[in-house]
Formats: C-alpha cells, sequence, structure tokens
C-alpha cells in the first residue's frame, strides 16, 4: 500500500497519461466548461512548474507559450519559460519582450503556506492581486484569466477588483479539486482593456 499520495487516484491517472502533475485535469475541466482557450492563443502561465498546464496547453492552441516559475521546469518543445518571481519587475520585462501579444494569462501559483491560516490568506491575496495586475498588463482587449484563490478573507475583495477588469467573471470548483478544500479558480474573460496599453486603439474626437 502506497502512502496517500500515491494512492490517489487523480495522481495515478495523471502519471499514466504523462502528465507531470494531477493539476492537469483542474484547467482541462476548467476549459471543457468555459472554452477559456482558443487555437491560436498566445498564452501566459504564471507558477507553471512542474509543467502539466504547459502540456495541456500545447494540445489546445498553436500560439506561442511561456511559463514563469521560481523553480525550474523540465524543457517542453517550443515553450519559452522564465525563472524567478512574476511579481518581479525584471521578470515581468522579459515576460513583455518575449510576448508582444498575450491572448490569455493562465495562473495556478501559490505561495509556500505557513499553516497560520489568516497570515496564508492574506498572502494568498497578495499573490493573486499581483498576478491581476500583470495580467491586465500583458493581456490584448477581449482576452481571458484563470487565476486560482482560496475563498476566505478578503476573497471578495479580489473579486471586485477582477469584475472591474474583465465583463465576465465566474468563481468555481474544479472537479478534480480535493474535497474540503477552500481552493476555487477564478475564471474571468473578455478583459476590458487598460486605457494606458498603447495596443488599444483610442477613440478619436471628432473635429
Ligand atoms: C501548484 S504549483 C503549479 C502547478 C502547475 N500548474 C502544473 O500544472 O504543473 C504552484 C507553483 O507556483 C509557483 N509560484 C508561487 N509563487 C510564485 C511567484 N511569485 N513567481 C513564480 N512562481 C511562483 C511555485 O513555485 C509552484 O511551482
Amino acid at each position: 500500500m502506497g502512502s496517500l499520495w500515491t494512492r490517489d487516484a487523480t495522481y495515478r491517472k495523471s502519471l499514466k497519461e504523462g502528465f507531470r502533475a494531477r493539476s492537469a485535469y483542474k484547467l482541462i475541466d476548467i476549459n471543457d466548461r468555459f472554452n477559456v482557450i482558443r487555437k491560436t492563443d498566445n498564452v501566459v502561465d504564471l507558477g507553471c512548474a512542474p509543467g502539466s498546464w504547459l502540456q495541456v496547453l500545447k494540445t489546445l492552441t498553436e500560439g506561442q507559450l511561456c511559463g514563469v516559475d521560481l523553480n525550474p521546469i523540465a524543457p517542453l518543445e517550443g515553450v519559452i519559460s522564465f525563472i524567478g518571481d512574476f511579481t518581479s519587475p525584471e521578470i515581468q520585462e522579459k515576460v513583455r519582450a518575449a510576448m508582444p501579444v498575450v491572448n490569455v494569462v493562465v495562473c495556478d501559483a501559490a505561495p509556500h503556506l505557513s499553516g497560520a491560516k489568516s497570515y496564508d490568506q492574506a498572502r494568498i491575496m497578495a499573490l493573486n492581486e499581483d498576478a491581476l495586475m500583470f495580467a491586465a498588463s500583458l493581456l490584448k482587449q477581449g482576452g481571458n484569466l484563470v487565476m486560482k484563490s482560496f475563498q476566505g478573507a478578503d476573497f471578495n475583495e479580489l473579486l471586485e477588483l477582477v469584475k472591474e477588469r474583465f465583463y465576465s467573471v465566474r468563481v468555481i470548483r474544479s472537479k478534480a479539486t480535493r474535497r474540503g478544500s477552500t481552493e476555487c479558480y477564478i475564471v474571468a474573460k473578455n478583459f476590458i482593456g487598460d486605457a494606458r496599453d498603447d495596443r488599444i486603439p483610442v477613440k478619436k474626437e471628432k473635429a
């Protein structure tokens, strides 16, 4: 008999199907239900290690993929990857330079948890807000964002920030999430755009 982890049916399935992590099924489930990634989309994956979401993304789009993580990932053909903190200006600049057009941002990142509930929740909310702001600076108008979060203190405030930036926002639980977890995914579609973003055409005043 293996450990609790190795007895996990989803984990065993992911190994059998060649995915690097069981979280692959979360993205498959989300995309099946909400059709977030289109065939030619360029996608940035924040918190991508070990790379199972990138493996799934490769099956969904022929567009350019770029992943960022604090930890290195084993190479995936055609995928650009950066090692570092996606909240740092240096890494953000590298991603921007490598990905001039971004249609979708996915973020499965979570900080290391200390076990102190309110402290961990505050760190999760801060990371989510950073991911949202970075995504908003990358995304093309009409683009989509999928971001892992955890329901708890300040979650509704975070959601308001997302709703200010996307026309359609849903909070969902993936079927692959363990029972009892407060984990959820924010599925935000149709990015409104950022007035400071010079890729968005500005309406000309009539003379
Ligand atoms: C649950 S794992 C992601 C699994 C991934 N979606 C997959 O399917 O392989 C969360 C990842 O977020 C990364 N992470 C957390 N904070 C980060 C940050 N500020 N910058 C970059 N990566 C971060 C962690 O290093 C970790 O590898």
